[in-house]
């Protein structure tokens, strides 16, 4: 099957989405499109009333042509058989996004999909299998690599300013206690899994500056994970099965060509909010943080703020400002929505493919083999299928 690295699809002037999963995410990045051009909301799906009747109170509170409703948990297959829909916009729970991107993918439709876009190394290869065999495009909406801090020192590797990324680190930490380990509520199921169920916010932004599958690709991993407490502040007792996971997964994974990553994962401790993203080059050094820390071998008395300012990337020049004021996470979101409408509008590849999707997600099941295999290494399928040297890095 010929790949599909560095697809381009025919421009469509007019993206059509239809949105399946309104709820805390898909509520959020609807609100993006209302800021764009050249994009219509065709169709909306959710089990849940009122959030069909939030998309509805949107779309007329912006002059906007109300889209169709849809309600029942099997409806997404209509909605992705309709003919007047480009984009399906996949924001339900974790566990159907890998079915509805296929089944969208079947019925011709480009598909975006939040994380992680699969489960399962299995998932991970269907949703390749079936990119190569449509041509459409599958993006996982890795919002992270968005952020400006990653979007700038990205533009700087990609410049050459940096020199060569050796080791890299990322981390999802994010105190949940107050969740309660609530299966019902957002972040489903991550309790009862083991590894890192959650990684590819870490992981992506670091996998684009060590240019994975453009380049170099991720061959192995090893895996940690440590502790199980007592949680003294939740507010109700803890069955003993509440929970699998530990306290904290530690990955750590090695590409072919002997470059590191170090990639965190801790939901269930106090400890401040960290998405660390860290780059260690050859001539120069990023890490991410309060405050951020920037320096390069060639310019040893540039301030961070100076060097943020001077590789300040195109797209964040370009809608930073609106970002800032009409997205979410800061403006990150909103950048990555306005980047994946761009370039279906240009018929350009986008940031973003089924083999970053694929190789983000797959981490979720080697990490946990890796775990209950006493840390056993573990190899990372080359999702490309030997073609991971055929792409350069992607310019934006
Ligand atoms: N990128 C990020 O920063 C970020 C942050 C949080 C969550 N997420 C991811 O986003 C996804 C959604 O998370 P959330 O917090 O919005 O969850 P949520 O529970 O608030 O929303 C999920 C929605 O999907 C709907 N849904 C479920 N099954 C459906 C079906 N068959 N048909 C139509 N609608 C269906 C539910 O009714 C619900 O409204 C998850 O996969 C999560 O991992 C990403």
């Amino acid at each position: 099957m010929p790949d599909v690295l560095a697809l381009a699809c025919e421009p469509i002037s007019c993206v059509r989405i239809a949105f399946i999963g309104l709820g805390k995410r898909g509520k959020e990045s609807i609100h993006h499109f209302m800021h764009m051009q050249g994009v219509v909301i065709t169709a909306v799906c959710d089990l849940n009333e009122e959030n069909l009747h939030f998309a509805r109170c949107l779309l007329a509170s912006h002059g906007k042509a109300l889209p169709c409703e849809y309600r029942r948990a099997d409806d997404w297959r209509e909605v992705c058989r309709r003919e007047d829909i480009d984009l399906v916009y996949v924001c339900t729970n974790r566990e159907c996004h890998t079915e509805i991107a296929l089944y969208a993918m079947a019925q011709g439709k480009h598909v975006a999909l939040e994380v992680p876009a699969a489960n399962t190394v299995a998932e991970c290869w269907a949703l390749v299998d079936a990119a190569e065999a449509t041509r459409r495009h599958c993006m996982m909406l890795e919002n992270c690599c968005y952020d400006w801090f990653e979007l700038t020192v990205l533009h700087m590797i990609r410049q050459g300013v940096l020199g060569e990324v050796f080791h890299v680190e990322g981390s999802y930490v994010h105190d949940l206690r107050h969740l309660n380990f609530d299966e019902r509520l957002s972040y489903h199921r991550l309790w009862q899994m083991e590894g890192n169920p959650y990684p590819t916010h870490g992981l992506g932004p670091v996998c684009q500056a060590l240019g994975i599958h453009r380049g170099d690709r991720m061959a192995w991993l090893t895996s940690v994970s440590g502790g199980q407490f007592n949680y003294p502040t939740l507010s109700q007792p803890l069955p003993p099965e509440a929970f699998t996971l530990g306290n904290i997964n530690t990955t750590i994974i090695k590409t072919a060509r002997n470059k590191t990553i170090l990639l965190q994962h801790d939901i269930s401790s106090p400890r401040p909010y960290t998405r660390r993203y860290l780059i260690s080059a050859t001539e120069g050094f990023a890490q991410k943080g309060a405050p951020h820390v920037l320096t390069l071998a060639a310019q040893p008395d540039a301030t961070t703020d100076e060097l943020l300012k001077h590789y300040e990337p195109p797209l964040a020049k370009e809608v930073g400002e609106l970002a800032r004021r009409v997205g979410t996470h800061g403006g990150m979101d909103f950048m990555m929505d306005y980047r994946l409408i761009y370039c279906l509008q240009h018929g350009l590849p986008l940031d973003m493919d089924v083999y970053d999707a694929a190789e983000w997600s797959c981490i979720i099941e080697l990490s946990a083999r890796s775990v209950a295999s006493g840390s056993q290494p573990v190899e990372i399928p080359d999702f490309t299928r030997g073609r991971w040297q055929k792409l350069q890095p992607v310019h934006r």
